[in-house]
């Protein structure tokens, strides 16, 4: 679906020089694979997945696929409230795709109807986005990305603000959505064990100037549930991923 080889992200340093930041990445992503990403703050997971989704551009290097998902991408921001409209209610906000498509206000209201019942987001949509708590305002984000059905949906930490029960259920839900829609989804995640337990491979960042210091694949089967991570085998494939995790270390040592 995405190709990319060799891509590369420098800015303007503040010292009039160049911070090099995405130095050399190449992988693919798979029509219909949930694909993890883990890497060290800085290292430009965020960068990385604006210039997927056309928000940025590369400096160097060639990314394949990316232009043709052009309004099929479903994308989560990291700075969650900063990517929602303060004065606009919560379904104002999940609408807003669709009302900038022009889409007809009964379909609008089907389409919400349908995302409510498939996430049961337990909060009222008809409040503001200012009175709503961090995790409630994370919820919004990820309906908006969803409302438009995407055919890739990027997610950029997106449980950060959540509570560990609702970070639990979402975990399922997400899973649940990515396999009903048949949805392709890069999740960025901090935490070795999400990362791992979410996605069919993980892609190990190293600090900048960044490279892919390995992809490990995920051999389980889904749908997994919550009591993966007390297997076994799950154990012996996070020795195996911090053992990555160090050479992700000894590379930004180097
Ligand atoms: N527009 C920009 N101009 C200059 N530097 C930038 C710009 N955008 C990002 N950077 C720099 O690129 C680097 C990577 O930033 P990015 O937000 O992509 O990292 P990240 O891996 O998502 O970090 P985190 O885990 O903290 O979310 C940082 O050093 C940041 O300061
Ligand atoms: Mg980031």
């Amino acid at each position: 679906m995405i190709g990319l080889r060799g891509l590369q992200r420098s800015f303007p340093a503040p010292n009039g020089g160049t911070l090099s930041v995405l130095r050399d990445i190449s992988f693919t992503v798979q029509s219909g694979e949930f694909l993890t990403v883990f890497g060290p703050n800085g290292c430009g997971k965020s960068t990385l997945m604006s210039i997927l989704a056309g928000l940025d551009f590369p400096s160097g290097g060639v990314l394949e696929g990316a232009a043709e998902l052009k309004g099929q991408i479903g994308f989560v921001f990291q700075d969650y409230r900063r990517a929602l409209l303060p004065w606009r209610s919560g379904a104002e906000n999940v609408l807003l795709p669709l009302q900038i498509r022009g889409v007809k206000r009964a379909e609008q209201k089907e389409r919400l109807a349908a995302l409510v019942e498939k996430l049961r987001p337990q909060l009222d949509l008809r409040q503001p986005i200012y009175t709503l708590s961090g995790g409630q305002a994370q919820m919004i984000g990820l309906m908006r990305a969803l409302i438009i059905n995407p055919k890739l949906l990027i997610l950029d930490e997106p449980f950060s603000a959540l509570d560990y029960g609702r970070t639990l259920a979402l975990r399922q839900t997400l899973m649940q959505v990515a396999k009903d829609f048949a949805l392709t989804v890069l999740f960025i995640s901090h935490d070795l064990e999400e990362a791992l337990y979410l996605g069919d491979r993980v892609v190990f960042l190293s600090s900048k100037p960044t490279s892919v210091v390995e992809i490990l694949r995920v051999p389980f089967p889904r749908p997994r549930t919550p009591d993966l991570p007390g297997d076994p085998a799950f154990g012996a494939l996070k020795l195996r991923a911090l053992r990555i995790f160090e050479r992700c270390q000894l590379d930004c040592v180097r």
